[in-house]
């Protein structure tokens, strides 16, 4: 590609995830453990250093950023962040990943703000199996922030379902007639072993998104698509509806050739894959050379050769990756 952002591999980078706060409402049993300790407030880039850096990489080129966490909406004043990102021309998509949980109120104001779209967590339809699967979460709250959304009108809706053996893999097909229903897309997700959770053993919830998808193609047939969003997901469509289904699946089928993304931890880490510790201490620099845009862009381009070729989950091993999901974004 002829973007200006570039790896060794000839893979163009467009896109930015970039995590807003480790902390989170919830302590959703794959993600966290119940028990967690934060980042101390002084570890964490300020939302005008989060701004600058996301400035930076559009300058660069980045077409796209998501915000993630934890829940970026946990972040204080994320909205004016939100707001501030939201006006950069040349920036195309503006997307959220969030648990929901605040969405009855903020839906509007985020679409207000430029925000394109989001990717609302739900791994289960049943309010008590949804505060097992969440600790915390309030499954009511969600369905109506999910709503709101839709009302809000955003260009793409997306739910992501992790989907575990045994806890909520016999809710396939009622999460399908949801987005069928609501005209959103899904992702169903392959558990990546992120953080050791004491209590949670990766290996015996293991469920892969071919066990997913022939589930759903007893009762809807599947057309694959060629779509992508320059991640993981590999989607495919249902004869008689506009949704989109996903399947995220880091363990069996992975899609790192296409993978046009890096994501920036808000300690300020800038991590070349989700798989592995590869990275460049952004903030380090940021605070030692504040304002200076030159120095960070040169910083930027040079981390794309730290990007590896792809990564590699083992549920049989320890974790390979000892940082959490939170900390890190997806
Ligand atoms: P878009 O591609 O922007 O639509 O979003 P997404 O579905 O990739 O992002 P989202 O934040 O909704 O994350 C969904 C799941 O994908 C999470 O479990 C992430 O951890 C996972 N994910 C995101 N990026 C990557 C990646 O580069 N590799 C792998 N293996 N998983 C990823
Ligand atoms: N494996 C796979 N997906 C995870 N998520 C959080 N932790 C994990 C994990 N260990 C998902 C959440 C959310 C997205 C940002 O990441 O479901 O939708
Ligand atoms: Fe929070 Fe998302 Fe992790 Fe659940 S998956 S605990 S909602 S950051």
């Amino acid at each position: 590609t002829d973007a200006p952002l570039q790896d060794r591999f000839g893979r163009g980078v467009e896109y930015l995830r970039l995590s807003v706060t480790d902390r989170c409402d919830f302590r959703c049993v794959y993600c966290m453990a119940e028990d967690m300790t934060f980042l101390p407030r002084n570890q964490i880039l300020s939302l005008e250093q989060l701004y600058d850096i996301a400035s930076s990489f559009v300058q660069l080129g980045v077409k796209k950023i998501r915000l993630t966490g934890g829940e970026p909406m946990v972040r204080n004043n994320v909205m004016s962040l939100i707001e501030r990102l939201g006006k950069i021309e040349q920036l195309e998509q503006l997307h959220l990943t969030t648990n929901g949980a605040q969405l009855d109120k903020f839906a509007a104001p985020l679409k207000a703000a430029g925000l394109t779209g989001m990717n609302i967590s739900l791994d289960s339809l049943q309010p008590a199996r949804f505060k097992e699967l969440t600790r915390f979460g309030d499954l009511n709250k969600v369905l109506t922030g999910i709503d709101a959304a839709r009302d809000a009108g955003f260009d793409r809706l997306k739910l992501n379902a992790v989907i575990l053996k045994g806890r909520n893999d016999d809710e396939i097909l009622d999460l399908i007639d949801f987005i069928r229903d609501k005209h959103i897309d899904i992702s169903f997700i392959e558990e990546m072993p992120l953080g050791n959770i004491s209590e949670h053993d990766r290996a015996l919830s293991f469920i892969s998104s071919e066990q997913i998808r022939s589930q759903i193609e007893a009762r809807y047939a599947l057309t694959p698509t060629t779509e992508n969003t320059g991640g993981p997901s590999r989607y495919y469509r249902m004869a008689d509806s506009t949704s989109r289904i996903g399947f995220i699946s880091p363990h069996s089928n992975n899609f790192c050739h296409l993978c046009n993304r890096v994501r920036l931890t808000v300690e300020g880490r800038l991590l070349l894959c989700l798989g592995n510790e590869h990275s460049v201490s952004l903030k380090e620099l940021i605070d030692r050379y504040p304002g200076d845009e030159e120095k960070l862009q040169q910083a930027i381009i040079k981390a794309m050769d730290l990007k590896p070729e792809s990564h590699h989950f083992s549920l049989d091993d320890e974790p390979q990756i000892v940082r959490f999901m939170n900390t890190t974004g997806g």
